[in-house]
């Protein structure tokens, strides 16, 4: 039987939210991944320190004894220099939305400019600027429109670390290479798919996420970038479960839950690639790297025994539902 071993990899994009869903969710992540970056987009959002402390620990209690390592982050806001001091050996980074363009950002940044006193202190402190990427625009061009301010944080702020999360456009690929302190996440989504795959035929809810799936182009270099493990290139999933039934409705929430098959998944295109010496590092030693953490050593192993993805988890849908992929986690 053929098995692959993977060290600490890790999830640099997550989405666990709260209460039963997170019950549901986390020991998915837990079981396959040694930690991730878990997005503060609660309602109301993650801004304090008990609501930090507090979350932690309910991920940590349903991680089911996995050493699994959640990297707190918190959700941008005005913040002042004692706060962050404070706070800085508990978070990995602060997340910046802007005000209204994904799930749960309603309470996000309205002026960018509004941003720099609290960006300085975070530039002094090192903590990393994690950010949500899309401007107000066309839907298509939200992250295109979106690189002249990150060219403004990036020149204003040169100490700053900057992660473009989630980018989906060649164009996005190609800024890596202009500033030294940018870095980005990609999703398994945007490696996969086009806006074909959700919107060509029938309407495919699942794959419906902010920002959207683009062209083949944006998605073939966004591919040529993790198979090669560009050195500032992170994978981050961005599994963000929703119920079925927002999903499966007029007005579809935005996300899609790839948590169950991230990893299985990714073994499978880069081994379609002859790719599979580079997902280590696409996987864990860049985020290793760029964020300076040291995962807890652990070994995930996967095999290549062909299973069904589940039509459901709890009350969530998972990306490929129904679909059979040629890897699995082993425990
Ligand atoms: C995410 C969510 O549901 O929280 N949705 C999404 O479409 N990606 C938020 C986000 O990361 O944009
Ligand atoms: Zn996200």
């Amino acid at each position: 039987m053929t098995s692959l071993q993977l060290h600490a990899p890790l999830d640099m994009h997550l989405h666990v939210r709260e209460g039963d869903m997170l019950q549901t969710v986390t020991p998915l992540s837990a079981q396959a991944f040694a930690g991730a970056v878990i997005m503060p987009n609660l309602v109301p959002p993650v801004t304090s320190r008990d609501r930090l402390e507090s979350y932690r620990a309910a991920i940590h209690a349903a991680s089911q004894g996995q050493a699994f390592t959640p990297y707190m982050t918190l959700f941008f806001q005005s913040y002042d220099a004692a706060t962050l001091s404070d706070l800085r050996p508990d978070i990995i980074g602060i997340k910046l939305y802007p005000a209204g363009v994904t799930t749960n950002s309603e309470t996000g940044v309205r002026a960018i400019a509004d941003a720099a006193p609290t960006l300085a202190i975070m530039q002094d402190l090192g903590i990393p600027l994690l950010v949500h990427g899309e401007t107000h625009g066309f839907v298509l061009d939200r992250e295109r429109e979106f690189l002249p301010i990150y060219d403004q944080l990036a020149t204003r702020f040169p100490r700053l670390t900057i992660v473009m999360e989630h980018i989906t456009t060649r164009e996005a690929v190609a800024f890596l290479d202009r500033y030294p302190n940018v870095y980005a996440t990609v999703t398994l989504q945007h490696l996969l798919y086009t806006l074909d795959d959700l919107a060509g035929a029938l309407l495919q809810p699942h794959l419906f996420c902010k920002p959207l799936v683009k062209r083949p182009e944006d998605r073939e270099t966004l591919l040529a970038a993790a198979l090669s493990a560009h050195p500032k290139l992170m994978f981050g999933s961005d599994s963000a479960p929703h119920p079925q039934s927002a999903k499966e409705c007029s007005g579809c929430a935005a996300g899609v839950f790839s948590a169950p098959i991230a990893l299985p998944r990714l073994v499978e295109l880069f081994e379609q690639h002859q790719a599979l010496d580079k997902l280590q590092a696409f996987v864990s030693e860049n985020a290793q790297r760029i964020y300076r953490i040291q995962p807890p050593a652990r070994v995930v192993t996967l095999s290549k025994i062909p299973w069904v993805v589940p039509e459901r988890y709890g009350t969530v849908v998972p990306m490929q539902a129904g679909e059979t992929l040629a890897w699995q986690v082993v425990a």
